[in-house]
């Protein structure tokens, strides 16, 4: 008779002043492909939450390390990850779906950007402040950057390695302590980069990582007022529901976008352009709030650029995250990929055509190319975190931006030109975070600013931004007499 093994999977704690606390009340994080059980989480209680907030504070206000400790303690993290680069990337092939090859890009772009944090440790200083007033002349006055406290990091799914790097590596570097709520989807790499941190020699209590399934352990951690700042990256519903508990504490908000790129009968190169929009709107599985969504194309190249991203469409390679071939996985849930299954059935019963894909097996949603699109219909005006991409020809370059702008989303947009002065215009009339010339919505380097406008959300990330943000200036005058 065959032997019946049951299959144990890892159970992971909270983490709180150093000590990983087990709980009974454990919640399942599930491989997105196979949908079998990968590990069990221990669900943060109130008080959890609040022995978290009480040890992060205490810490704060009894240990300090200079910018060298900090700096040394986030390079030497970087260096274990590096070590550990494939077992990290492997947890996210299971947690979030994301193909290896994704996987393991993101490891590398979070560990420049730990080492980008842990050099801002070593540059934040104030300014002089000529106090040029008559009655001053006794005086002189500097200011100095002072960390802003307890940080609440609140981090989301679809990047839950790199973003959550984002937050701790400059709360860090600024000499902040940090409670970390990770996504509820994907949270067993936010608890290694916890381990890792403590392994570089991070002291107890300047990480504290508190997990919960539903909205209820993010709610504890905003109705905590020893918490001086939250960082958060999701949807804008939830980005406006921190805004509005949090008072006139700070909040740094990296929302959604339904990124515009712009190719005109310009670009440089076409095919370049096509291929772009396809594969940066399909990385990812579509799921990153920069993903190209809406490609507006001059009519004169339209036919061309549709032939073109209907061809690298069709040869993506959908399937097994873990094997090194595929382009494409799962999305986050089947849930997900049925609402988005729902918005293109949607605009189809409304006029659309989708010119390839719109299949969907259980959570693995297929590259999904839409054309014949109007603005009102989801896949357009609405962010479709998904692989869906439309395509819609414009004659007017004046009509592009028009479009491109008439959204409450303002992340960041792309254009594609060979015209200097279209490229200048499009930089101070796109209202956007960011506009990226002759390249997709998608692009983002760890070190530069990363934010947007309207309901995109407030505040930057990238780490010399970001300590800024996580930091105080505090004003000093000295009375000479
Ligand atoms: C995001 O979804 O906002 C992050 C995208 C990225 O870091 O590439």
């Amino acid at each position: 008779m065959q032997e019946q093994k049951e299959k144990v999977t890892a159970v992971y704690g909270n983490y709180i002043n150093g000590e990983w606390q087990v709980k009974d009340d454990t919640f399942a994080v599930m491989n997105k492909y196979t949908g079998e059980e990968f590990a069990r989480v221990s669900k943060a209680s109130r008080e959890d939450v609040n022995e978290a907030v009480t040890n992060a504070l205490h810490t704060f206000r009894t240990k300090k390390l200079s910018p060298v400790q900090r700096y040394d303690i986030l390079k030497r993290a970087a260096e274990i990850i590096q070590e550990r680069k494939e077992e990290l990337a492997l947890i996210m092939v299971a947690e979030v779906g994301k193909v290896i090859k994704d996987a393991r890009a993101e490891i590398d772009r979070g560990i420049q950007t730990l080492i980008a944090s842990a050099e801002e440790a070593k540059r934040i200083a104030g300014q002089g402040v000529p106090l040029g007033q008559p009655g001053n002349d006794n005086k002189m006055a500097f200011t100095v950057r002072v960390p802003v406290g307890v940080i609440g990091a609140i981090t989301p799914f679809n990047f839950p390695f790199n973003l959550t790097v984002h937050k701790v590596g400059p709360a860090i570097a600024a000499g902040n302590t940090v409670v970390l709520k990770p996504a509820e989807m994907t949270p067993i790499i936010a608890l290694k980069l916890a381990e890792i941190l403590a392994e570089a020699g991070l002291p107890a209590g300047f990480l504290n990582v508190v997990n919960g399934f539903g909205q209820e352990t993010g709610q504890y951690l905003l109705e905590d007022d020893r918490i001086a700042m939250f960082t958060f990256t999701g949807s804008p519903g939830v980005g406006r529901h921190i805004k509005s508990t949090t008072g006139i504490r700070r909040v740094t908000l990296e929302l959604g976008n339904n990124s515009p790129n712009i190719v005109h009968r310009d670009a440089p190169d076409l095919d370049k352009a096509a291929e772009l929009c396809v594969t940066r709107g399909f990385s990812n599985a579509g799921q990153a709030c920069i993903s190209v969504q809406r490609v507006y194309v001059h009519r004169d190249v339209y036919e061309a650029f549709v032939e073109r991203a209907v061809k690298t469409a069709q040869s993506i390679k959908v399937g097994d995250p873990t094997d090194p071939v595929s382009d494409v996985g799962p999305m986050i849930s089947e849930k997900e990929a049925k609402r988005a299954e729902a918005w293109i059935q949607e605009a189809l019963e409304q006029g659309a055509k989708v010119a390839c894909g719109g299949k969907r097996e259980g959570s693995v949603l297929y590259p999904t190319v839409m054309v014949d699109v109007t603005p009102e219909m989801k896949v357009v005006c609405q962010e479709v975190f998904a692989p869906v991409i439309s395509i819609i020809p414009f004659d007017d370059i004046d009509a592009a931006f028009q479009q491109a702008n008439d959204s409450r989303l303002g992340l960041q947009v792309g254009l594609f030109t060979s015209n200097l002065q279209l490229a200048m215009r499009a930089i101070h009339e796109l209202e956007f975070g960011g506009v990226i010339i002759n390249d997709v919505s998608t692009f983002r380097a760890d070190v530069m600013p990363y934010g947007g406008v309207k309901d995109s959300g407030i505040g930057k990330e990238g780490p010399r931004w970001a300590v800024e943000e996580m930091t105080e200036e505090r004003i000093v005058v000295i009375s000479l007499t």
